[in-house]
Formats: structure tokens, sequence, C-alpha cells
């Protein structure tokens, strides 16, 4: 599917190195401390396809802490065990607030917007510190079986400082827990969901990880079914309308393909039937997304053509 590798690789390092006059529009974050001690001129590509073949550029094969993206996986995890009673719990409406927005939360009695803003997660956290007997090990050796990499390791570091510095999540979780949407002891819950945010990966990794959701739920390179078609399809959505958080209009309406983002810099674009490109540069915008991350997205999606709108 990728006609030409060495195409695209030139075509990668191109756009990379344009880039670099966009390091100071964005800022490492440091409310996680351990965050802040990543280099800011880290820079890298890759593109996966569902044939099989990848092509990456830059520091593409050094793992980064991949944070909110793990929420997609979180998700996936939690509608194959427990179904739609999950959107008993949660929505799927875009949140129109930050990320980790606390004041939405207790309008609407203890129901997260959707699950990748921080209090959906913390909710999907929950139905898998519920249901599984060791969720951390589940998550884990769940990443390490869709990226083919048993190398796949947590940064105890990374956990360790998002556990000293998690007061705004354990608000999150009190809250809704006061409102009894959240069956776990919170620091288990806490726990499980800052284990998943420090889970260290390559764009390679995280790219090959989400092939299925380019490939109506199913691995296409083991051929193993990992979500169902319908679930794929609903994760897809929930990416392209609240994926890029705040910013996921204006993603859509310049890119126009499912996203997520992490505050470690990696951003992940899931391309139907395609594949899935994973950036990574870790200063961010206002949002908390990548600049350059999103900009070499949308530089990528321009040249292959790629938008699920055409
Ligand atoms: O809970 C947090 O705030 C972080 N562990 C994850 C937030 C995040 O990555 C938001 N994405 N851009």
């Amino acid at each position: 599917m990728i006609k030409d590798i060495a195409n695209l690789h030139a075509k990668l390092q191109i756009l990379l190195a344009r880039q670099k006059n966009l390091y100071n529009q964005g800022r490492v974050t440091n409310y996680i401390p351990a965050l802040a001690e990543v280099c800011p001129k880290k820079m890298a590509a890759c593109v996966a396809t569902i044939d099989g073949s990848s092509v990456g550029a830059g520091d593409y094969q050094e793992a980064f802490s991949i944070q909110s993206i793990s929420k997609v996986f979180g998700l996936v995890m939690a509608m194959n065990r427990i179904g739609d009673d999950l959107w008993q719990r949660v929505n799927m409406e875009p949140s129109g607030q930050p990320f980790n927005s606390i004041i939405q939360l207790e309008w609407e009695k203890g129901i997260p917007r959707n699950p990748v803003i921080n209090a959906g997660a913390l909710l999907v956290a929950d139905v898998l510190t519920s249901h599984f007997s060791a969720s951390k090990l589940a998550f884990l050796s769940f990443m390490r079986t869709l990226a083919h990499d048993d190398t796949i390791f947590i940064d105890n570091h990374v956990y360790q400082s998002e556990l000293s510095h998690g007061n705004r999540n354990a608000a999150l979780a009190y809250l809704m827990k006061s409102f009894g949407n959240i069956e776990s002891e919170i620091p288990d819950v806490l726990s499980h969901y800052f284990t998943q945010c420090s889970i260290a990966m390559t764009c390679e990794q995280l790219a090959t990880s989400l092939l299925f959701l380019a490939n109506k739920g199913v691995d296409p390179i083991t051929k193993k079914v990992i979500c169902t078609p319908r679930d794929a399809h609903r994760v897809n959505a929930i990416l392209s309308t609240s994926g890029m958080y705040d910013q996921s209009g204006e993603f859509a309406f310049s890119i126009g393909l499912p996203a997520k983002s992490g505050v470690g810099g990696g951003v992940v674009a899931i391309v139907p039937n395609y594949g899935v490109i994973c950036t990574w540069s870790p200063p961010l915008n206002s949002f908390g997304n990548s600049v350059i991350g999103t900009n070499l997205l949308a530089n990528l999606a321009e040249e292959l053509g790629l938008s699920i709108y055409h």
C-alpha cells in the first residue's frame, strides 16, 4: 500500500526538516514534572499501513510517554469487557472544555462528556480496575500484543511523577464517585490510570498497535479480531469529534482524520482502510496538543491525500 517506500521516507525527512522553525510556538508540559525533562527538539513521524509496511523518519524508534493516547486502548478494552453498559456511564459528545476540566462534570452529574477527556478516561480506568483481576498487567499485555513487541514498558519515573502531582485527576475521580459513577476505590483507579499513561512507546510501535482501527477491528498482520467493526467505527467517531479535545473541530476542518494526542507530544491519526500515522514532538499548544506533531500530520495528510471526508 505504500507504493514507494524510499519516496515516502524522503518526503517524511523533508517535512520534518520544515518543522524546525515551529519549536518556539509550543511549550513542553510541566504539570507532570518528569515530562518536562524530555528534549524539546525530539521529532518523529511514522506511517504504518494495513499491508504490513511502515516507514519512519527522525526519532521514530525512540520511546516517549504515550499519556492520553493510552485512552484509546483503555476504551477498546472497556468496550470489549462490558459492551453497551459503558454508554450508561459515559457520553459520546465533544466537551468544548480543556481535557482536565472539572466544571462540566458537576453540571452533568458525574457523567463524563466522552471517554477521552480525563474524567471519561478515569471512568474507563474504573471499569478496567473493577473487571480485571490485574488491570495494569492486562493493559500492558494488550499493548504488547497490539504492537507485536514484548519490550514495551511502563516508565516508573513518569508514573511516580504523575502520582505525586495527580490532585486534579483525583478530584475528578472523587467527584464521579460522589455521584455513584465509580465502583472501585479511588487510589486503585488512579493507579491504573497513571500506569497506562506512563507507558512508553515509539512512533513505530504506536502506529502498528492502532492498525486494527484502520481495518474494521482486525489486526491486519496477525488477523486477530481486536474489536467488532461496530466498535472500531465508534472509537474512530469519538476520536474524530473529541480526540484533539477543544481543537477537534479545527483538526477535522483542516485535516479530517480520527486522531488522539497526548501531553508527551505524541499524536496518532487513523486512516480507515489505509493505516495509521504517528507523529511526536514535545512542545504543546494551549489545547495540550503537539504543535509540530499536529502540523506534521496536516502536511502529511495533504501530501498523501488522506482524509475521511474526501
Ligand atoms: O491525566 C493527565 O493529565 C495526563 N496523564 C494525560 C493528559 C493528556 O495526555 C492530555 N492530552 N493531550
